[in-house]
């Protein structure tokens, strides 16, 4: 369900109602303002949701307490400590707690995005740096049903990318090239990347891919849900609460983590029957792409795909970028294989993949149909 320009600006402007069922997808721009300032959500008081805050508010209790006596131990003793516990899943549970309360603060709920790309396009620089945070804060807390973090924020593979294109076994002999980013998230590491491909490489196509680019907002229930109409977020009076935890398929997410966070997973399930995706006029289209991204899809310079890296991907690209999806702490091994294999196919001969985190990459080169490692850094 992609936008053309022109309608993507109006969505960027004010949001749109979306009136849309599972079945039937119906857009209708909207005029005035969309305003996302904190209605009085109504409150879940259910016993299980109170159930679920109350493990909350002991678990925070008990970390304190962790934390203390955790700093107090040798550095060594503690290193050993946390390699044993790791296996364990029992750290994730740990960070997770941790920062719970400052994640779900209702400055991070994806409700306000509308309002946040309509207030970056009049704002001035200094506004925007501070948009910008904003912008952050709601894609780290934005979780999808697989597990994966929408998190992304400007120059995050730069450095990489800078390197990457330095070292002549990464060059490309071809004239302009064609990039797939996969995921683009956003579109705002798109638009760094996008600057330092064209300082060695004439562009010739530059697609994002994301599995979802929009959002169903019900501003009269405070939820949120995805392109799919799976509920993900709840605004509740204080907070807001997150369907799903983000990691749950990958390899650090242990039994022992979902025993622990089960009162979590008890208060998914009653709100998830709760909560259920229904066509009214209380609906809001949010388009989940940068106002500067949206700007370059009017151009004509970003084209927008919604792919699914575990399905075959259409087109053939010079470049691909993957970044911050297939990685252990999200998915198995079997899963990221496949996803690298679906990548390989998108590939032309000789084109580059070139993958990994902040910090951990590894570029390959397609020949004869397989990808072979060119360069590698961080162990990834
Ligand atoms: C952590 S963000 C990384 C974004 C960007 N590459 C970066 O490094 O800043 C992960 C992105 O993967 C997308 N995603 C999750 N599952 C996906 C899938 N199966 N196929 C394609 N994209 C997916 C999410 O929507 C999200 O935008």
């Amino acid at each position: 369900m992609l936008l053309p320009g022109a309608a993507g600006r109006r969505d960027r402007e004010a949001g749109r109602r979306s009136t849309s069922s599972p079945n039937e997808v119906v857009h209708t721009p909207g005029s005035a303002a969309v305003s996302t300032r904190a209605r009085r959500a109504r409150p879940l008081r259910r016993p299980v949701v109170v159930v679920g805050w109350l493990a909350l508010a002991i678990a925070s209790r008990l970390l304190a307490l962790v934390k203390y006596v955790w700093n107090g131990m040798p550095r060594g003793v503690r290193r050993g400590v946390h390699a044993v516990l790791d296996s364990t899943g029992v750290p994730y549970v740990l960070n997770y707690l941790a920062g719970y309360d400052e994640r779900h603060q209702h400055r991070n709920f994806a409700g306000n995005l509308a309002a946040l790309n309509a207030a970056y396009v009049s704002a001035s620089p200094v506004e925007r740096e501070e948009l910008t945070r904003q912008f952050k804060g709601i894609v780290d807390a934005l979780v999808m049903k697989n597990g994966v973090k929408k998190s992304t924020h400007p120059m995050r593979q730069n450095r990489i990318l800078r390197q990457v294109l330095a070292d002549p076994r990464c060059r490309l002999d071809s004239g302009p090239i064609t990039v797939l980013e996969l995921p683009a998230s956003t579109g705002v590491t798109a638009l760094d990347n996008f600057a330092t491909l064209s300082q060695r490489y004439g562009i010739e196509a530059y697609v994002l891919g994301d599995l979802f680019w929009h959002l169903h907002y019900d501003t009269d229930r405070e939820c949120i849900f995805d392109e799919d109409f799976n509920l993900l977020q709840v605004k509740t009076r204080k907070r807001f609460f997150s369907i799903y935890r983000p990691a749950r398929s990958g390899e650090r997410y242990r039994a022992l983590a979902g025993l622990m966070l089960f009162p979590f997973e008890l208060a998914s399930q009653y709100l998830k029957g709760k909560c259920r995706y229904s066509a009214t006029n209380s609906n809001v289209l949010i388009r989940v792409l940068h106002p500067d991204a949206e700007t370059r899809v009017e151009t004509g310079a970003f084209t927008v795909k919604r792919l699914d890296v575990f399905k075959p991907i259409d087109g053939r690209y010079d470049v691909i970028l993957c970044f911050n999806l297939l990685l252990p702490d999200y998915f198995r091994k079997d899963r990221i294989a496949q996803g690298t294999e679906n990548l390989t196919r998108a590939l032309r001969e000789r084109g580059l993949l070139i993958m990994g985190d902040e910090v951990h990459f590894s570029v390959a080169q397609k020949r004869d149909g397989r990808l072979c490692v060119v360069k590698r850094a961080g162990g990834a």
